[in-house]
């Protein structure tokens, strides 16, 4: 495998962010959307960079503060994507690692996310990572309309990558 660090994501990133969005996929997220997030004490935001500076991959989440219907911190992830030729080398694995090291650094004990129900690779993927499917949003998905799997992942304390 390459040789891959793994860094916050700074604006000046963001355009590249949005060129793996895209080829990936993702939920479209605007510049602005991401630019906004960056101003979040509690967002994470992280860059998977190659040896020879391009961004390779990226994942986005948030620490969702305990509220009185919570038990604990959780954590919610909103998009992961590794560009199609950088996929099956362990990029997505890194970034998710770090994005659950951060996690467990803030005393998350619940990583949750949603994914497409006929998203076969990225279920398998969160799977291979210890996610289990918790639950079924019927018709979260516009475009086309499908259901989204709930995913959640319990953090043990210390959690360490
Ligand atoms: C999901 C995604 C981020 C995985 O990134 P990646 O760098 O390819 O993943 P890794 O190389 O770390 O894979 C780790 C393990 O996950 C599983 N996995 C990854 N891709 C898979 C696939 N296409 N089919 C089945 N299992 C897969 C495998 O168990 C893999 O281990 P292995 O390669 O030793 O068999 C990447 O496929 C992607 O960007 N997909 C498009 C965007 C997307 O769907 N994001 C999720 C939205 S909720």
């Amino acid at each position: 495998m390459q040789q891959i660090r793994i860094r916050p994501i700074e604006a000046r990133h963001i355009a590249r962010i949005l060129e793996i969005q895209e080829e990936a996929r993702l939920s479209s997220w605007s510049a602005e959307g991401y630019i906004e997030e960056l101003r979040l004490p509690n967002a994470i935001m992280l860059r998977a960079e190659a040896e020879s500076g391009e961004i390779v991959g990226f994942i986005v989440g948030r620490i969702v503060p305990a509220s009185a219907d919570t038990v604990g911190i959780d954590a919610e992830i909103y998009n992961i994507g590794v560009a199609t030729a950088a996929r099956r080398s362990g990029i997505g694995t890194e970034l998710l690692k770090a994005f659950l090291s951060a996690c467990g650094q803030a005393g998350v004990s619940n990583v949750w996310l949603e994914v497409r129900a006929s998203n076969d690779p990225a279920i398998g993927f969160y799977q291979d990572n210890g996610f289990t499917i918790s639950g079924e949003r019927t018709n979260f998905y516009a475009d086309p309309t499908e259901n989204a799997l709930l995913m959640r992942l319990g953090l043990s304390r210390p959690y360490s990558a």
